[in-house]
């Protein structure tokens, strides 16, 4: 990597430990195509990008970044970043293509290449069971809504730590399960695409408990995995000292960070949340149990803090977010907070106790171009993401126990329901080609581990 990218404003690199771990993150989905590959079947992914002006563009991930066919590609550009590790999911759809039954061997024939290909390149991996992508044929059974989809994903969970278990030792059970759970059966803006006050808070419900069930089956399945669940959090900041907006802010916190921490850290379901949802949790004795189960680590998803208001005519939960006037925006339009990453870091840490945290996804989307020189300056996305690892700098000063960082993401991808117009990656995909080029943001990331490393030997 040879571009310099010219004086920075200082890091406080040495903040972080020396065996801090720098990585990327992706998802199966977004990136691998293949769709109807080696025994894959649609996930609810498939099923939801071909309903008319669901995705942006008519986009759908049928051939996303080829990364099932590109991926000793992908692992030559990890390297060329230095990152340590890697964060991707597995497809269900392509281990247990009906959701329930047989094992699709050739599905795991390929995580099997893949976690040998980025062992090869002294990439730790680390894998998270289910990033969104039920197979359909268990939504066609009522996907989230039923208890048996819970079981399900234990049982494929061992199938796929029972063929990976002797090399990957870092495991997520499910990626964001609010955006499973709210925006994909409340908001109805990402699969399975329902509208339904019942069904998501049932989903959310299952989602956890899936999350619960899975941990039990890689704890047998793996002696020495260290199990971790990733959550999105936002801040949520009130939009006046009105006593209503004031309510609005901690019924969005319930919604929000609430409903998924709690539970998860032995606390059970909050309980003003239960009466607002006024929804019959389908509890069954143990099952907070299996959810609080102890885990090793825990991931937060972080892009942007909210703020809202009273809106007593508007859906669950009665908080309407409130558009911020002058503040930094990506060009997802979502507003440029680092502070709200620190401030969540340390809440993780001192009122849930977390012991050990990752950074699981962090990044921003802007619409990058190759310039004329062949080279895609995005100094946006290099400046938030020197803002937000400063503010892990500052959280791990703190005290909090903050174990490594992912980009998101390692390439532009399918931004689910945004399609392909909003661009994430360090490195630049042009779809027409398949041509990768790293971002200028991408060699600065490099830079910074490199620094961070020098900064730490001996
Ligand atoms: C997160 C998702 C990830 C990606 C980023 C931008 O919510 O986990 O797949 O879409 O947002």
């Amino acid at each position: 990597m040879s571009e310099s990218t010219g004086p920075r404003p200082a890091l406080d690199l040495e903040a972080f430990p020396p065996s801090f771990a720098w990585g990327t993150a992706t998802s199966a989905y977004q990136i691998e195509g293949a769709v109807a590959e080696d025994g894959r079947a649609p996930s609810i992914w498939d099923t939801f990008s071909r309903v008319p002006g669901a995705i942006d563009n008519g986009d759908h991930g049928d051939t996303a970044c080829d990364h099932y066919h590109r991926w000793p590609e992908d692992i030559a550009l990890m390297k060329e970043l230095g990152t340590d590790t890697y964060r991707l999911s597995v497809a269900w759809p392509r281990v247990v293509p009906g959701g329930d039954g047989p094992v699709n061997k050739a599905g795991l024939d390929f995580y099997d290449r893949l976690v040998d290909g980025l062992l090869d390149a002294g990439i730790t991996p680390s894998v998270t069971l289910y990033h969104w992508d039920l197979p359909q044929a268990l939504q066609d059974r009522g996907g989230w809504t039923v208890r048996e989809t819970a079981e399900h994903l234990a049982a494929y969970t061992t199938a796929v730590a029972e063929r990976l278990g002797d090399r990957v030792t870092r495991w997520a059970t499910l990626n964001e399960p609010l955006c499973s759970g709210w925006i994909g059966h409340l908001e109805g803006r990402m699969a399975p695409g329902l509208t339904d006050l019942t069904a998501a808070v049932r989903a959310s419900y299952h989602l956890l408990l899936g999350h619960g069930l899975a941990t039990r089956a890689l704890r047998a399945a793996v002696p020495g995995a260290r199990i971790g669940l990733v959550t999105n959090h936002s801040t949520v900041a009130s939009a006046s000292d009105r006593p209503e907006d004031l309510a609005a802010a901690v019924r969005m916190d319930g919604h929000t960070n609430r409903w998924w921490l709690d539970p998860v850290h032995g606390r059970g379901f909050p309980a003003d949340m239960r009466e607002l949802y006024g929804v019959d949790l389908p509890e069954r004795p143990g099952d907070l149990d299996l959810i609080a189960a102890p885990l090793d680590w825990h991931g937060l998803n972080y892009y942007f803090p909210v703020t809202v208001a009273d809106d007593p005519e508007g859906p669950v939960p009665y908080a309407r977010e409130v558009r911020v006037p002058d503040v930094p925006r990506s060009g997802m339009d979502w507003q440029i907070d680092a502070g709200g990453l620190e401030a969540l870091l340390l809440r993780l840490t001192e009122d849930y106790g977390v012991r050990e945290l990752y950074v699981t996804e962090n990044g921003s989307a802007f619409p990058d171009t190759v310039g004329p020189d062949g080279a895609v300056h995005d100094p946006e996305r290099t400046g938030y993401l020197e803002e937000h690892l400063a503010a892990c700098a500052r959280a791990v000063r703190k005290g909090v126990p903050l174990a490594g960082y992912y980009a998101w993401s390692l390439l532009d991808n399918f931004e689910w329901a945004y399609g392909y117009d909003k661009r994430f990656g360090l490195v630049h995909v042009d779809y027409a080609t398949q041509r990768r080029t790293v971002k200028t943001s991408g060699r600065r990331y490099a830079d910074i581990i490199r620094a961070h490393r020098e900064a730490t030997a001996g």
